[in-house]
């Protein structure tokens, strides 16, 4: 069987999200996936090209109890992306308080680009926990 291919792209401005990307790569890795990680900053669309899977992800922006969305910088990333992709989709953010709406406003900038993302994770501190582990296990499968 061929190895399966992972992209994992993601925005950060502090390094947690930075730092959750590499987190879910190198899980991936151990269940022989092979993943590559870009920040939407050096993204280039051969990065998704012939992939299986593809891990979005942005630091939660809001008013911290109301009105989380992705930031502007991926938003403006998600606009550039063309294709009608056809790698199962995933989402990640990392946050303080609540993601609240986060995900709902991710999805919406990738309506009609990606298929619907049938995964969410999200860390405080960018460590995948044994939950989110169980979470890729089963999409992945
Ligand atoms: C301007 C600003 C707005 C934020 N809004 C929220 C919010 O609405 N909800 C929340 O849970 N965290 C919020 N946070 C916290 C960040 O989402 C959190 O610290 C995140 O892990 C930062 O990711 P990064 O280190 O990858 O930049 C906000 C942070 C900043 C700087």
């Amino acid at each position: 069987m061929e190895t399966k291919k992972a992209a994992i792209i993601y925005q950060s401005k502090r390094g947690t999200t930075q730092k959750y990307a590499a987190e879910i790569a190198f899980y991936l890795k151990k269940k022989g996936i092979e993943s590559k990680v870009t920040s939407v900053q050096k993204f280039n669309s051969n990065d998704i090209a012939a992939v299986d899977y593809i891990f979005f992800g942005c630091w939660t922006s809001g008013l911290f109890f109301i009105l989380q969305h992705p930031d502007k910088e991926w938003i403006q990333f998600a606009k550039t992306l063309s294709q009608n992709l056809t790698a199962k989709t995933a989402l990640f953010t990392t946050y303080k308080i609540r993601t609240g709406s986060m995900f709902r406003n991710m999805k919406k900038y990738l309506q009609g680009k990606t298929h619907e993302a049938k995964l969410q994770l999200q860390s405080r501190n960018g460590e995948l926990t044994e939950f989110n582990k169980n979470l890729i296990d089963l999409f992945v499968d």
